[in-house]
């Protein structure tokens, strides 16, 4: 955690710590959505504390490596060349230079960097003390501009305390970089780039161009550099085959400043409106404005984000909450909507899961649904755009409609590893989680969501429709009707859980009726039906000739989604077919054993056992579904399925799930905390707080350091947003049913529903506010619990909280 200095809208962290860098690096990157940098020192290029990494959003590159004797393919997302190099040194007079310098060098007397969420910016200041007894202080000021999406600048200032003297200053965009972020991917093929190049545009531009080896996407940075004071200082362009450097000295008075301003601007040639990426890279450095008229426009640009993304809380929770919305801005900007990516589950931060799209956009589109629409649309888009990719994926599978692939990337296709490595024991298993099918309800939840939230019936009755109706085609060809049972059964699959993928001992793998892809199934083939009812005739006709569904299809998913088997065991809901049949884990003696249990998998199968023996699960899979549905609309899946479900068997469900889980991804906590908050039960804070600190604490022990985890980090905004408020977007109204928790009762956030920019809402104790601001043209309709009601602009209501 951050040390001392700590305020509500800067995260400092004091002095300089090894072991603790990479860690900081992710939670000190910056980005603007087109592209993030981790924020690694400038001084070292690399080195086992450090890793300095650039992605850009979309940026894939497949490469074949051999595995366990085994050819197999991995697409990555490509760490480009690194864009911030600057190192510096002392030039004593007589005697030859003093050493280059940095955090890590015995010279270091202070260190400390803050990054600045408010305004998108890292200052990092260094003190240094030779020998001699001079010393130099170094501040830098570095972003990635918010509104110039190619843009980035690094401004260093060197001040002689007492003595003059030379510094010399060698600035580089680095092409000599790899993809070897994560320890677990080493010996794995990992140069993703080829082909590079390196100019000089007069004496303080400098450029490197690169391509990728597969995708062949071309890349281009130029850089340009200046200094002030700048009266004989030259910069000196030194061109090598992977590097384009810059080298300068810069005469320092006593007590006086110099500084070095370094403009970046990073193009491939994935983007509109430029004809190579190395002419847009260097006219965009050119042409580029001062350091302190770019900080201006950059700050702009954050002070609007931080606006319509407003989210109150105060305290510590705030703090956290703060810096993972800094985060979740930087990975998906409005700049996304201009862009075909997907939610990258470990954000643009790291390579960690190759920087692949998985279900986490389940917890990140509910959130941006409220702020940003046009993001959430973008995002949508991409899945889009991958629809023939999934319908092909399921005809290849003998299914029918889109089964979207567990992880996505470049094209759509799947891009799940086959074998995974258990770095306990040092084996290649075979990695089953691509059948995790469920991802499919995930995209159809988030359509449905999208369409409820921002009232786009143009998306919800073309694209969005097409999509669900796909995915609700591939569910009713995966059920099969059991005559025994008198049930459908979705058989083979793997849930949210991926510890289970399949029984002990059997030859095929994945477990049947898994309750929450077969629950989300049913709610899917639910809003197919609805809306094959409600679109508009012209967009229904063009739609079902478009897919060429057949007059008997709805008639199936009208009987499977009422006809899915659920199963059930000693009055609970099983996560799966025969669930109670496991064996029990002795999760007692395994705690004392090994302390850390989250990761279960990967410690029974270096004993040479396996998690698919035991009740024991990874994250929340069965509760998941109180983290989707209101009780109210579970209750109605549940009742159309013919299955029991009230609020006894529901908590002795939460109960019997919280007592075997391991909680072995950060998204489990924030499930926990989300569904035992809304049952008001004291240990949702437990939860809550594991959430909140997933990634500042890195709590699944240096996992953050590869990327953070995005959906827990968007999760827990919209734990506040949606879970605390029982904010639901239906029937053009808002709902709200607050459950705050005693720990975090206080807060605010600022939404946008339908036509509605600017909706104020506020918890406060057992108190509710809603305001309506002027400027809206039309009352927001409002339903609190038992109570309808609509609130005009320009007027603001108050409701005490019944108790619940
Ligand atoms: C979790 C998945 C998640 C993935 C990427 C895994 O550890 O089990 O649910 O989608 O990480 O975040």
């Amino acid at each position: 955690m951050p040390t001392a200095g700590t305020r509500a809208w800067t995260w400092t962290y004091e002095g300089y710590d090894a072991n603790a860098e990479r860690l900081r690096e992710t939670l000190c990157a910056l980005g603007n959505g087109y592209f993030v940098t981790r924020g690694a020192a400038c001084e070292v290029l690399s080195g086992p504390a450090h890793y300095p990494g650039t992605y850009a959003a979309g940026c894939y590159n497949r490469l074949t490596s051999t595995v366990a004797g085994r050819a197999v393919e991995n697409e990555d997302m490509v760490n480009l060349p690194n864009w911030l190099p600057l190192r510096y040194r002392i030039l004593p007079s007589d005697a030859g230079p003093g050493p280059w310098l940095h955090p890590g060098h015995a010279h270091l007397t202070a260190h400390r960097q803050t990054l600045d969420l408010r305004h998108g910016t890292l200052s990092r200041s260094s003190v240094y003390e030779d020998e001699d007894g001079r010393r130099l202080t170094v501040e830098q000021r570095r972003l990635v501009h918010m509104s110039e999406p190619h843009l980035a600048l690094q401004r260093t200032s060197f001040t002689a305390e007492g003595w003059a003297g030379e510094v010399e200053v060698e600035s580089c965009l680095d092409g000599a970089v790899r993809n070897t972020g994560v320890a677990r991917y080493r010996g794995l093929a990992d140069q993703h780039l080829r082909g590079w190049e390196t100019g000089a545009e007069g004496a303080d531009t400098v450029w490197l161009s690169c391509r990728t080896v597969d995708s062949d996407i071309r890349i281009a940075l130029a850089e340009r550099i200046r200094a002030t004071p700048g009266r004989g200082v030259t910069p000196r362009p030194r061109l090598t085959v992977l590097r384009a450097a810059h080298a300068l000295t810069l005469p320092l008075a006593p007590g006086a400043t110099a500084v070095v301003d370094k403009t970046v601007a990073l193009y491939t040639s994935r983007d509109p409106a430029i004809e190579s990426p190395r002419h847009a890279a260097v006219d965009c450095v050119v042409q580029a404005a001062h350091f302190r008229q770019l900080l201006a426009s950059h700050r702009r640009a954050w002070e609007n984000l931080w606006r319509q993304a407003k989210l109150e809380v105060p305290g510590d929770a705030g703090r956290i909450l703060r810096l993972h919305l800094f985060h979740v801005l930087q990975t998906l900007s409005p700049h996304t909507a201009e862009l075909d990516v997907g939610v990258p589950a470990r954000g643009l931060h790291g390579e960690a899961y190759r920087g692949h799209v998985f279900w986490d956009e389940l917890f990140v589109l509910p959130f941006l649904n409220l702020h940003l629409p046009q993001v959430s649309r973008a995002l949508l888009t991409y899945r889009y755009r991958r629809l023939p990719a999934a319908c092909h994926a399921a005809a290849q599978a003998g299914r029918a409609g889109a089964m979207y692939p567990w992880q996505s990337a470049g094209d759509g296709r799947e891009e799940t590893q086959e074998l995974h490595l258990n770095p306990r024991s040092g084996r290649w298993l075979p990695d089953f989680s691509r059948l995790q099918h469920h991802v499919g309800s995930a995209i159809a939840y988030n359509v449905w969501q999208y369409g409820q939230a921002s009232g786009d019936t143009e998306f919800l009755h073309t694209r969005g429709a097409e999509m669900l109706l796909q995915i609700a085609r591939f569910w009713a060809s995966a059920a099969l009707w059991d005559p025994v049972l008198g049930r459908y059964r979705i058989r083979g699959v793997v849930g949210p859980d991926e510890y289970h993928d399949g029984y002990p001992g059997a030859a095929e793998p994945g477990v049947d009726d898994n309750a929450y892809t077969n629950v989300t199934a049913a709610w899917v083939l639910v809003r197919a039906l609805e809306l094959c009812h409600t679109l508009p005739e012209a967009h229904r006709r063009q739609l079902y000739e478009r897919i060429e569904l057949t007059p008997d299809e709805p008639e199936r998913w009208e009987d499977v989604s009422r006809l899915l088997h659920v199963p059930y065991h000693q009055g609970v809901i099983s996560q799966f077919a025969g669930y109670q049949d496991l064996a029990e884990l002795d999760w007692d003696g395994y705690r004392q054993r090994y302390g850390d249990i989250r990761r279960l998998d990967r410690i029974l199968e270096a004993e040479g056992d396996t998690v698919n023996h035991y009740q024991a699960s990874k994250q929340a899979d069965v509760l998941m579904l109180g983290y989707l549905f209101s009780p109210a609309e579970l209750a109605t899946v549940f009742r159309r399925l013919g299955c029991p479900l009230d609020d006894d068997i529901w908590r002795d469900t939460v109960d019997y799930y919280l007592r075997r889980t391991s909680h072995g991804s950060t998204l489990s906590a924030l499930v926990h905390a989300w569904v035992l908050a809304r049952v008001h039960r004291p240990d949702a804070w437990t939860y809550c707080e594991e959430a909140l600190t997933g990634d500042v604490a890195d709590v699944q022990g240096g996992t953050t350091a590869e990327g953070i985890h995005l959906g827990a980090m968007a999760g827990t905004l919209d734990l506040v947003q949606r879970g605390l408020t029982g904010l639901e977007t239906r029937d053009r109204t808002l709902w709200l049913d607050p459950a705050p928790l005693p720990q975090l009762s206080k807060f605010a956030v600022r939404i946008r529903f339908r036509q509605h920019w600017d909706i104020d809402l506020r918890i406060h104790a057992e108190q509710v506010r809603i305001a309506v601001p002027e400027s809206e043209n039309a009352a927001v309709r409002v339903r609190l619990r038992e109570r309808s009601f609509g609130i005009a602009p320009g007027t603001t209501r108050r409701l005490d909280l019944p108790d619940p």
